[in-house]
């Protein structure tokens, strides 16, 4: 039996209104809720599709700067090849055919004429120091000798460092021959002097030791200096341009620069490239 007291008729039909009133108002705050989130659902789905082709550009824009960069590299070093070749062999042969002259000059000049004579002597001299500094600027500008052996750069190279700056250089180990292609060498090589070029500006190193290391998939190149060591935060500014162009410089051979710097023992600056397109796969899957 139902003991809920009964209430009167009108009563219950002021209660059945009341609900429902609050059923009606309830349904329309659904309702505007339901249309807030499907704007707020169709404003994130925006804004995700806004952000996907963002990063679409962005991606699409670093892939073209880095592009250009390799462009500009390589024009950059055809550029210095053919410089290079120019200076050293038309002004080399046109000193050679001066000096060739002067010579004629000196043995067809009267015995009798000594000021003269002289002269031609200081010129034919002045023409050797000429001749000498055309061959050094060809070379600095692209040693011709990287076509051949980058192992003999490399030693040439550390060579002319230690005498211009009076830092100790070894080569200290390196196989008779590389295999890596004229390309790949020019990279290394050009990675090489900028290492070099930092040891002297900031390291505070009198010794620096160098290894070449070739296996059947990759060349290593290691530079070890012992002065004040690069600290973790200089090989992490993103204000290290110097730095970021040598692993830009490697990456676009698919390979790597690390750098390692122990404070007051030295650092010790780290270049792998692989030898060929299949290796460079790998090194870029991490294998
Ligand atoms: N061998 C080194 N020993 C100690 N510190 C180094 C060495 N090489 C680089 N550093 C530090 O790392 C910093 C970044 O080097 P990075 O080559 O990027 O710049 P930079 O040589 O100052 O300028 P640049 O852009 O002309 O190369 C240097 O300013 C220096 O403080
Ligand atoms: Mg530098």
């Amino acid at each position: 039996m139902d003991s809920s007291p009964q209430l009167p008729k009108n009563k219950r039909n002021d209660q059945l209104r009341a609900s429902q009133a609050v059923i009606t108002e309830l349904e329309m705050c659904l309702t505007q809720l339901t249309g807030q989130m499907l704007n707020t659902k169709a404003g994130l789905e925006r804004e995700t599709s806004d952000r996907r082709s963002k990063e679409d550009e962005f991606r699409r824009s670093t892939e073209q700067l880095r592009e250009l960069s390799a462009r500009l590299q390589s024009v950059r070093e055809e550029e210095r090849t053919r410089i290079a070749r120019e200076i050293h062999d038309e002004l080399g042969q046109a000193l050679t055919g001066l000096k060739m002259d002067v010579a004629w000059l000196q043995k067809h000049l009267d015995r009798q004429e000594p000021a003269l004579l002289q002269k031609t002597l200081a010129m034919s001299d002045l023409i050797d120091i000429i001749i000498q500094a055309v061959r050094r600027i060809a070379t600095e500008l692209r040693p011709g000798i990287l076509d051949l052996s980058l192992v003999a750069t490399i030693e040439w190279q550390l060579q002319e460092f230690e005498s211009r700056y009076g830092i100790e250089s070894q080569l200290i180990s390196a196989p008779e021959e590389t295999v890596l292609d004229t390309d790949g060498a020019t990279t290394v090589f050009r990675i090489f002097q900028e290492i070099l070029t930092n040891v002297t500006r900031h390291a505070r190193a009198t010794r620096i030791e160098v290894s070449v290391e070739e296996n059947d998939t990759f060349l290593t190149l290691r530079v070890q200096d012992n002065g004040r060591g690069i600290s973790k935060s200089e090989i992490d500014s993103p204000k290290s341009i110097g730095l970021l162009g040598m692993q830009e410089r490697a990456r676009l051979r698919a390979g790597e620069v690390h750098f390692q710097g122990t404070s007051g023992q030295g650092t010790i600056v780290t270049v792998t490239l692989p030898l060929s397109t299949t290796n460079a796969q790998m090194l870029e899957d991490g294998l």
